[in-house]
């Protein structure tokens, strides 16, 4: 059965007093809603000790937004996946759309960086999805296609069954204007097919959804067939938001595909 899983992405937010208020409403937040469904919060390098440290012994995960494509060695200004790990750092996103414009990450970079993270222990979640242009042009699949071989080339069938999927449209991210719940499902269930295409042993891999979720769309959203969870931006913000989305998380059967 495949995975569900709900993870917040800060982007570059943040403060300490605001983040420490943050995870403690958070965990008080999620506590009882007992869904079944992982939890994990993708929060800027500096804040990653202040964080792991308020989760403790918590359920909720703790992740970041980018790794370096690079081991080790004379990378200015880059973070590895081993030194991520070491700070129990359990999921990294790979090529958000803002890292592939503003940083000009190409396909083949997303995939060199899920593996950096497997080769740690850590599960990428790598982010695909489309221009409203490109959707104007109907060539949403032939994008999120090319962009998720990318990195299925990269890996290999084994080291794939451990990733995650995002589809994130670019028109709605951050701008209120979340994809509807038949668009999300359609592309949800095409990328199930590219992984279906390349080996029946990845049809275990979470695809989530992410652009303007809220809780007042998630429920909607969460309860397609081939929508397993979601990456949230500015909700994620709000602890009572992201619990609600949580909630909104519908369980799964054992029969459930
Ligand atoms: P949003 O961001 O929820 O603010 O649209 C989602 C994301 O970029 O991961």
């Amino acid at each position: 059965m495949r995975k569900q899983l709900v993870l917040g992405n800060w982007k570059m937010n943040g403060a300490l007093a605001f983040n420490a208020r943050l995870i403690e409403d958070l965990m008080q937040g999620i506590a009882d809603g007992d869904s079944g469904c992982e939890v994990g919060v993708c929060v800027p390098f500096i804040y990653v000790a202040q964080v792991g440290e308020a989760l403790g012994g918590s359920t909720v995960r703790l992740g970041v937004q980018d790794i370096s494509a690079h081991t080790e060695g004379a990378y200015t200004g880059e973070i590895s996946a081993k030194m991520a790990s070491e700070f129990g750092v359990s999921f990294a996103l790979v090529g958000h759309s803002e890292r592939r414009i503003y940083h000009h990450e190409s396909a083949e970079i997303v995939g060199v960086k899920a593996l950096r993270c497997l080769e740690a222990g850590i599960t990428p979640v790598v982010c695909v999805g489309e221009t409203l242009d490109e959707r104007e042009m109907n060539e949403t699949n032939h994008v999120v296609e090319r962009q998720l071989t990318a990195v299925l080339d990269c890996l290999g069938v084994e080291d794939a069954t451990r990733i995650v999927i995002a589809y994130e449209p670019v028109w709605a991210i951050g701008t209120g204007r979340s994809a509807s719940a038949g668009q999300a499902q359609e592309t949800h269930a095409f990328l199930r097919q590219v992984l279906d295409t390349r080996s029946s042993s990845l049809s275990d891999v979470p695809v989530l959804y992410g652009g303007s979720v809220k809780s007042s769309s998630a429920a909607d959203l969460l309860r397609q067939s081939d929508v397993d969870g979601g990456l949230v931006g500015g909700a994620s913000l709000h602890a009572g938001e992201l619990a609600a989305i949580v909630a909104a998380m519908p369980r799964r059967t054992s029969q459930a595909r």
